[in-house]
């Protein structure tokens, strides 16, 4: 969507992952997890949007049709705790449903036939973000019509809203919400188990050629910290996401995760894999027996290539340089992104990779050029 926004992936927190509908889910929590994205260094890693999720509203409209924030849940309002999220140099963002109901059983109002009215008042709070489900009955409508039209609504409010469609990749998304939303979700729910993940990674894998800046697949939000994977499992997750410029929208409660949880979600040489300029999602160039190669052109030149092992006992992953789309030099330096170990090879990019882990390079021409690169002039050696 051409609104200006996120012209690098949505980097934040969502509720839903750690919270659902809990009672734990309230004023006090979305605080608290602002105030960890400042102390923590989460908002010095990149992390900027704090977004509530289902539940947040009473199960009615007013009497003149406005959405109710939950009294029990936010007895202060919304605008109250998006002013203090604004107040720490944050965004705030919000969720309602493309059709009468939202998605817990409950069913609370969705934004059919109220969309002007809902994105009106959503501004009036200083909403920066709106999920948009796909939950309730759609009225006879497609979602593409039900989409546009609240994009339309949001551009009526004169604020920049991020839009982020989320209707699983039931309607293919890929083939129409370019110009509709800034993201769209490719597949169901994730769940926080080896299972799903890895399920999500390989339907989302194959849409590789369909994001552009702006305009972002969502294979879903992080689980990273929420206890059903190891923390090697998670590092893959966090990788693949990255790789693939998801956004990485935390979903473990901050309040109380580990060290361990900290420190993936802030390595800052997989965030920029993500955040990178050029805005290129990765290629899976080869999988054979689960064993999977990525490679993700960065705008410096250099080119992330991602050795991911799906089985239950460790392997040798391994590519070329070449393979890797950075032929024509003698030499190559690879920075593993996680160890930090810096290595030098003419062209063979291998390693022993765990089970469900993932070794990821930062892989740079470091040697002189072979041939010059196509297109160009060699006047001297490079060193
Ligand atoms: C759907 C969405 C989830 C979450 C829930 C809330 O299942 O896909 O991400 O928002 O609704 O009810």
């Amino acid at each position: 969507l051409e609104n200006g926004l996120v012209q690098t992936p949505p980097m934040g927190f969502n509720n839903w992952n750690s919270t659902h509908c809990r009672a734990d889910f309230n004023e006090q929590m979305v605080r608290g997890i602002a105030d960890l994205f400042i102390s923590r260094g989460l908002k010095d890693a990149g992390y900027t949007y704090v977004n509530l999720d289902d539940c947040w509203a009473e199960p009615n409209r007013d009497a003149s049709g406005n959405l109710v924030p939950n009294r029990t849940r936010f007895p202060n309002g919304i605008k109250a705790v998006a002013d203090y999220v604004h107040g720490k140099g944050l965004k705030f963002g919000i969720y309602t449903s493309a059709g009468t109901k939202t998605c817990d059983s409950q069913g609370f109002p969705g934004g059919i036939g109220h969309e002007q009215q809902d994105a009106n008042l959503f501004a009036s709070w200083g909403v920066d973000y709106l999920k948009y489900d796909n939950c309730g009955d759609h009225l006879g409508q497609s979602a593409q019509q039900r989409y546009t039209t609240m994009r339309d609504a949001l551009r009526a409010t004169g604020r920049p809203i991020v839009f982020s469609i989320c209707e699983w990749g039931s309607n293919a998304p890929w083939d129409w919400a370019q110009p509709v939303g800034n993201l769209w979700r490719t597949t169901g729910d994730i769940e926080d188990n080896w299972g799903s993940m890895l399920n999500i990674f390989k339907s989302n894998v194959q849409r590789s050629t369909d994001s552009q800046r702006g305009a972002w697949n969502d294979p879903d939000m992080l689980e990273v910290g929420n206890g059903g994977m190891t923390d090697t499992e998670y590092r893959s997750h966090f990788t693949l996401w990255s790789m693939m410029n998801a956004p990485l929208l935390i979903g473990a409660d901050l309040r109380t995760a580990s060290d361990a949880t900290y420190s993936i979600l802030t390595n800052r040489d997989v965030i920029a894999l993500d955040q990178d300029g050029l805005g290129v999602q990765a290629t899976e160039i080869s999988n054979a027996n689960g064993l999977h190669v990525l490679t993700k052109p960065l705008d410096s030149g250099d080119v992330a290539v991602a050795l991911f092992n799906e089985n239950g006992s460790a392997a040798t992953i391994s590519t070329t340089a070449t393979a890797a789309g950075l032929g024509n030099a003698t030499s190559y330096r690879l920075t593993d992104l996680w160890s930090k170990a810096v290595t030098t090879t003419s062209g063979a990019i291998s390693a022993s990779v765990p089970a469900h882990g993932t070794v990821v390079y930062r892989v740079s021409r470091a040697g002189a050029f072979a041939t010059p690169p196509a297109g160009t002039t060699q006047v001297s050696a490079l060193s």
